[in-house]
């Protein structure tokens, strides 16, 4: 999704700008572009349709200013073009725009605008704001105020950063359900939408809320709202490692995010067991046992694999703490005037934190008095800060586009709240015990896993030619297989479908044939003969079958096997899907795709 940066200070900006894009390439982008002012000679851009890479060739060496924006843009309104690309200007180059959103009533102002004069050179949204702030600034005054009075006309969601020529010393950024993070140097100061862009350069970071704008110099910043109330902002420290945003010596982000999930599974579980009493410790919740026994039900929100994971969550929750639990897409949820109940507990997942469907659920919950707790891996985060409770990751930076830490550490501390609650309820010391065993093994198991990771990539090799794949799985095994086809299309475009195993002769059972191979999940549990069947129907119709298991089922049930290690019923879901980031990555590596950007897809979707 777009991304914005932006500096001011002694130095030239340029430079930092560049980088600062370039760190972002990994949320997806079509174009990309760079404005920067200095004491003389107005403002300069530099935008193209393309990479980071052909932005920064096309820049000559007399590109200098002090003050400077950039952007990444995902097309929305508009192709992928050099003229759609941002910054975006006025017709008398004073004001520069880089803009994440969508302005809903551009339509609109764009017709008045242009009744006043204004001519537009692009087919963007975001063009209306460089015409709109100008208009306000030709009237004198702070370049804040121009953008405060213009952001009173739009009506949408935005992050944007403003350049003024005349005003060069500064920069005015606002956020309205998009992120703005302001980084502090010394001397100079850094603007990014991802603290990604801007952690190389100081940890020191301030998170604009909804509403907020910013008044950024090199000696420093104000905060304020849109009606010029003055707010205080204390900065908080980015506590991720910095080597979290390279690869580290693997090929791609990807294959770096799955082998460090044993470390990312310690830190989700880190402090958090509690062996003398077999339950859960989670700080963060803001419930007391007296609240949790009055919840009769959960519902858990999420987009994507994030809605998966939720789904293994409610598994998780109805079985230890038998409450019962559904997850449900927060982009479906928010759309259809859900009824929220009192002693429903909601629960938004996100890694990000910033996805914007699953901020507008929140709030909508929250609008009509429900209670909702977060999932979420980024510390202070849009969701982490709506939310009245919750439970954080600690999983570390998700720089890949498909999720895979974080889902894992997400499933991790559901497993944490299902056991709190379960042993406020009726779970018994002795199944406490069995769960705090299971998850303090499972790093271990998961390193069992990857160990595999040379067959694994030879089985992706031989399969990924297939024009599409199966997933099944039974129960607890469903979210498994949806959560593995998801992950195959998503980088490798291969068609993926996923089926609970027991709906496969009720219809897609007449799609089997020796071109449509199925990944089966087959846990050793008390379904097994059950899945054992289903497999023989599908041989009996050809189908070529590899299997997740615990045991290996005979050689006329199963062409290929990937054993993973036992856990406990419940947390076996988590094992079964590592196997599956493997296949999806090693797929995608045969097929020649770019692993770390899939084509489409963004990192954050911070849109509708
Ligand atoms: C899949 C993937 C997406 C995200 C979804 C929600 O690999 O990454 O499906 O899970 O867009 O994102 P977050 O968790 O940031 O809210």
């Amino acid at each position: 999704m777009c991304g914005i940066v932006a500096y001011t200070g002694p130095k030239d900006a340029t430079p930092f700008l560049l980088e600062g894009l370039a760190r972002l390439e990994y949320r997806g982008y079509d174009s990309a572009g760079v404005a920067v002012a200095g004491r003389t000679g107005g403002i300069k851009v530099r935008k193209v349709k393309g990479r980071v890479a052909d932005l920064a060739a096309d820049i000559p060496a007399r590109f200098k200013g002090t003050t400077g924006i950039g952007h990444t843009r995902w097309a929305t309104h508009g192709v992928p073009s050099d003229a759609n690309a941002h910054p975006h200007l006025d017709n008398a180059g004073r004001i520069a725009v880089v803009h994440n959103g969508i302005i809903e009533n551009a339509d609109e102002l764009r017709v008045r605008l242009a009744a006043d004069g204004a001519v537009f050179r692009s087919e963007t949204d975001t063009e209306v704001l460089a015409h709109l702030v100008a208009a306000h600034a030709a009237e004198g005054g702070e370049l804040e105020d121009a953008v405060r009075a213009a952001l009173g006309k739009v009506v949408g969601t935005y992050g944007i950063a403003v350049l003024d020529a005349e005003q060069p010393d500064r920069i005015v950024v606002a956020r309205n359900g998009s992120p703005i993070v302001l980084g502090i140097g010394e001397k100079e100061m850094f603007v990014a939408s991802d603290v990604s862009a801007l952690v190389r350069y100081t940890r020191q970071v301030v998170h604009l809320e909804d509403g907020e704008l910013a008044t950024v110099r090199a000696d420093g910043f104000r905060t304020f709202t849109e009606d010029a109330r003055t707010t205080h902002r204390q900065p908080s420290t980015v506590d991720w490692e910095i080597d979290s945003y390279d690869t580290g010596g693997y090929e791609h982000f990807l294959l770096k995010e799955i082998h460090e999930q044993p470390g990312s599974v310690e830190r989700t579980l880190s402090g958090r067991l509690d062996e003398r009493f077999a339950t859960a410790h989670l700080g963060g919740l803001n419930l007391d046992a007296r609240e949790l026994r009055e919840i009769r039900r959960v519902k858990i929100l999420g987009c994507g694999s994030a809605y998966y994971a939720g789904e293994m969550g409610a598994q998780l929750i109805e079985e230890l703490a038998r409450i019962p639990a559904h997850s449900e897409p927060a982009s479906e949820f928010r759309y259809r005037n859900p009824v929220i109940e009192a002693d429903t507990l909601y629960i938004a997942v996100s890694q990000s934190g910033e996805t914007y469907d699953t901020l507008a659920a929140v709030q909508e919950v929250k609008r009509k008095g429900g209670r909702v707790l977060g999932v979420v891996n980024t510390v202070g985060s849009a969701i982490a800060r709506e939310c009245d409770g919750g439970i954080y990751l600690h999983a570390g930076p998700e720089i890949s586009v498909a999720s895979t830490k974080a889902f894992t550490s997400t499933v991790v501390a559901f497993a944490l709240l299902a056991l709190h609650f379960g042993r406020i309820h009726d779970l018994s010391p002795a199944d406490g015990r069995r769960i705090v065993s299971a998850l303090k093994a499972l790093p271990g198991q998961i390193r069992e896993v990857l160990a595999q990771g040379d067959g694994i990539a030879a089985l992706a090799a031989e399969y990924a030619d297939s024009t599409g794949m199966m997933f099944i799985g039974r129960v607890r095994g469903y979210p498994v297989a949806r959560e593995g086809a998801q992950k195959l299309k998503e980088i490798s475009y291969v068609h993926a479908e996923a089926y609970p195993a027991s709906e496969l002769k009720h219809g897609p059972l007449a799609l089997i044939s020796p071109e449509l191979p199925t990944v089966a999940l087959v846990p050793d549990d008390e379904l097994l003969d059950k899945n054992l069947t289903t497999l023989g129907e599908i041989k009996a119709r050809a189908g070529r079958i590899l299997a997740i298991a615990h045991r290996r089922p005979e050689a006329r049930l199963a062409d290929h096997c990937v054993l993973v290690p036992k856990s406990e019923p419940e947390l076996d879901p988590l094992l079964l899907n590592i196997p599956l980031q493997l296949l999806a990555y090693h797929a995608a590596v045969a097929l020649k795709r770019d692993v770390d950007k899939p084509r489409n897809l963004a990192k954050s979707v911070t849109v509708e």
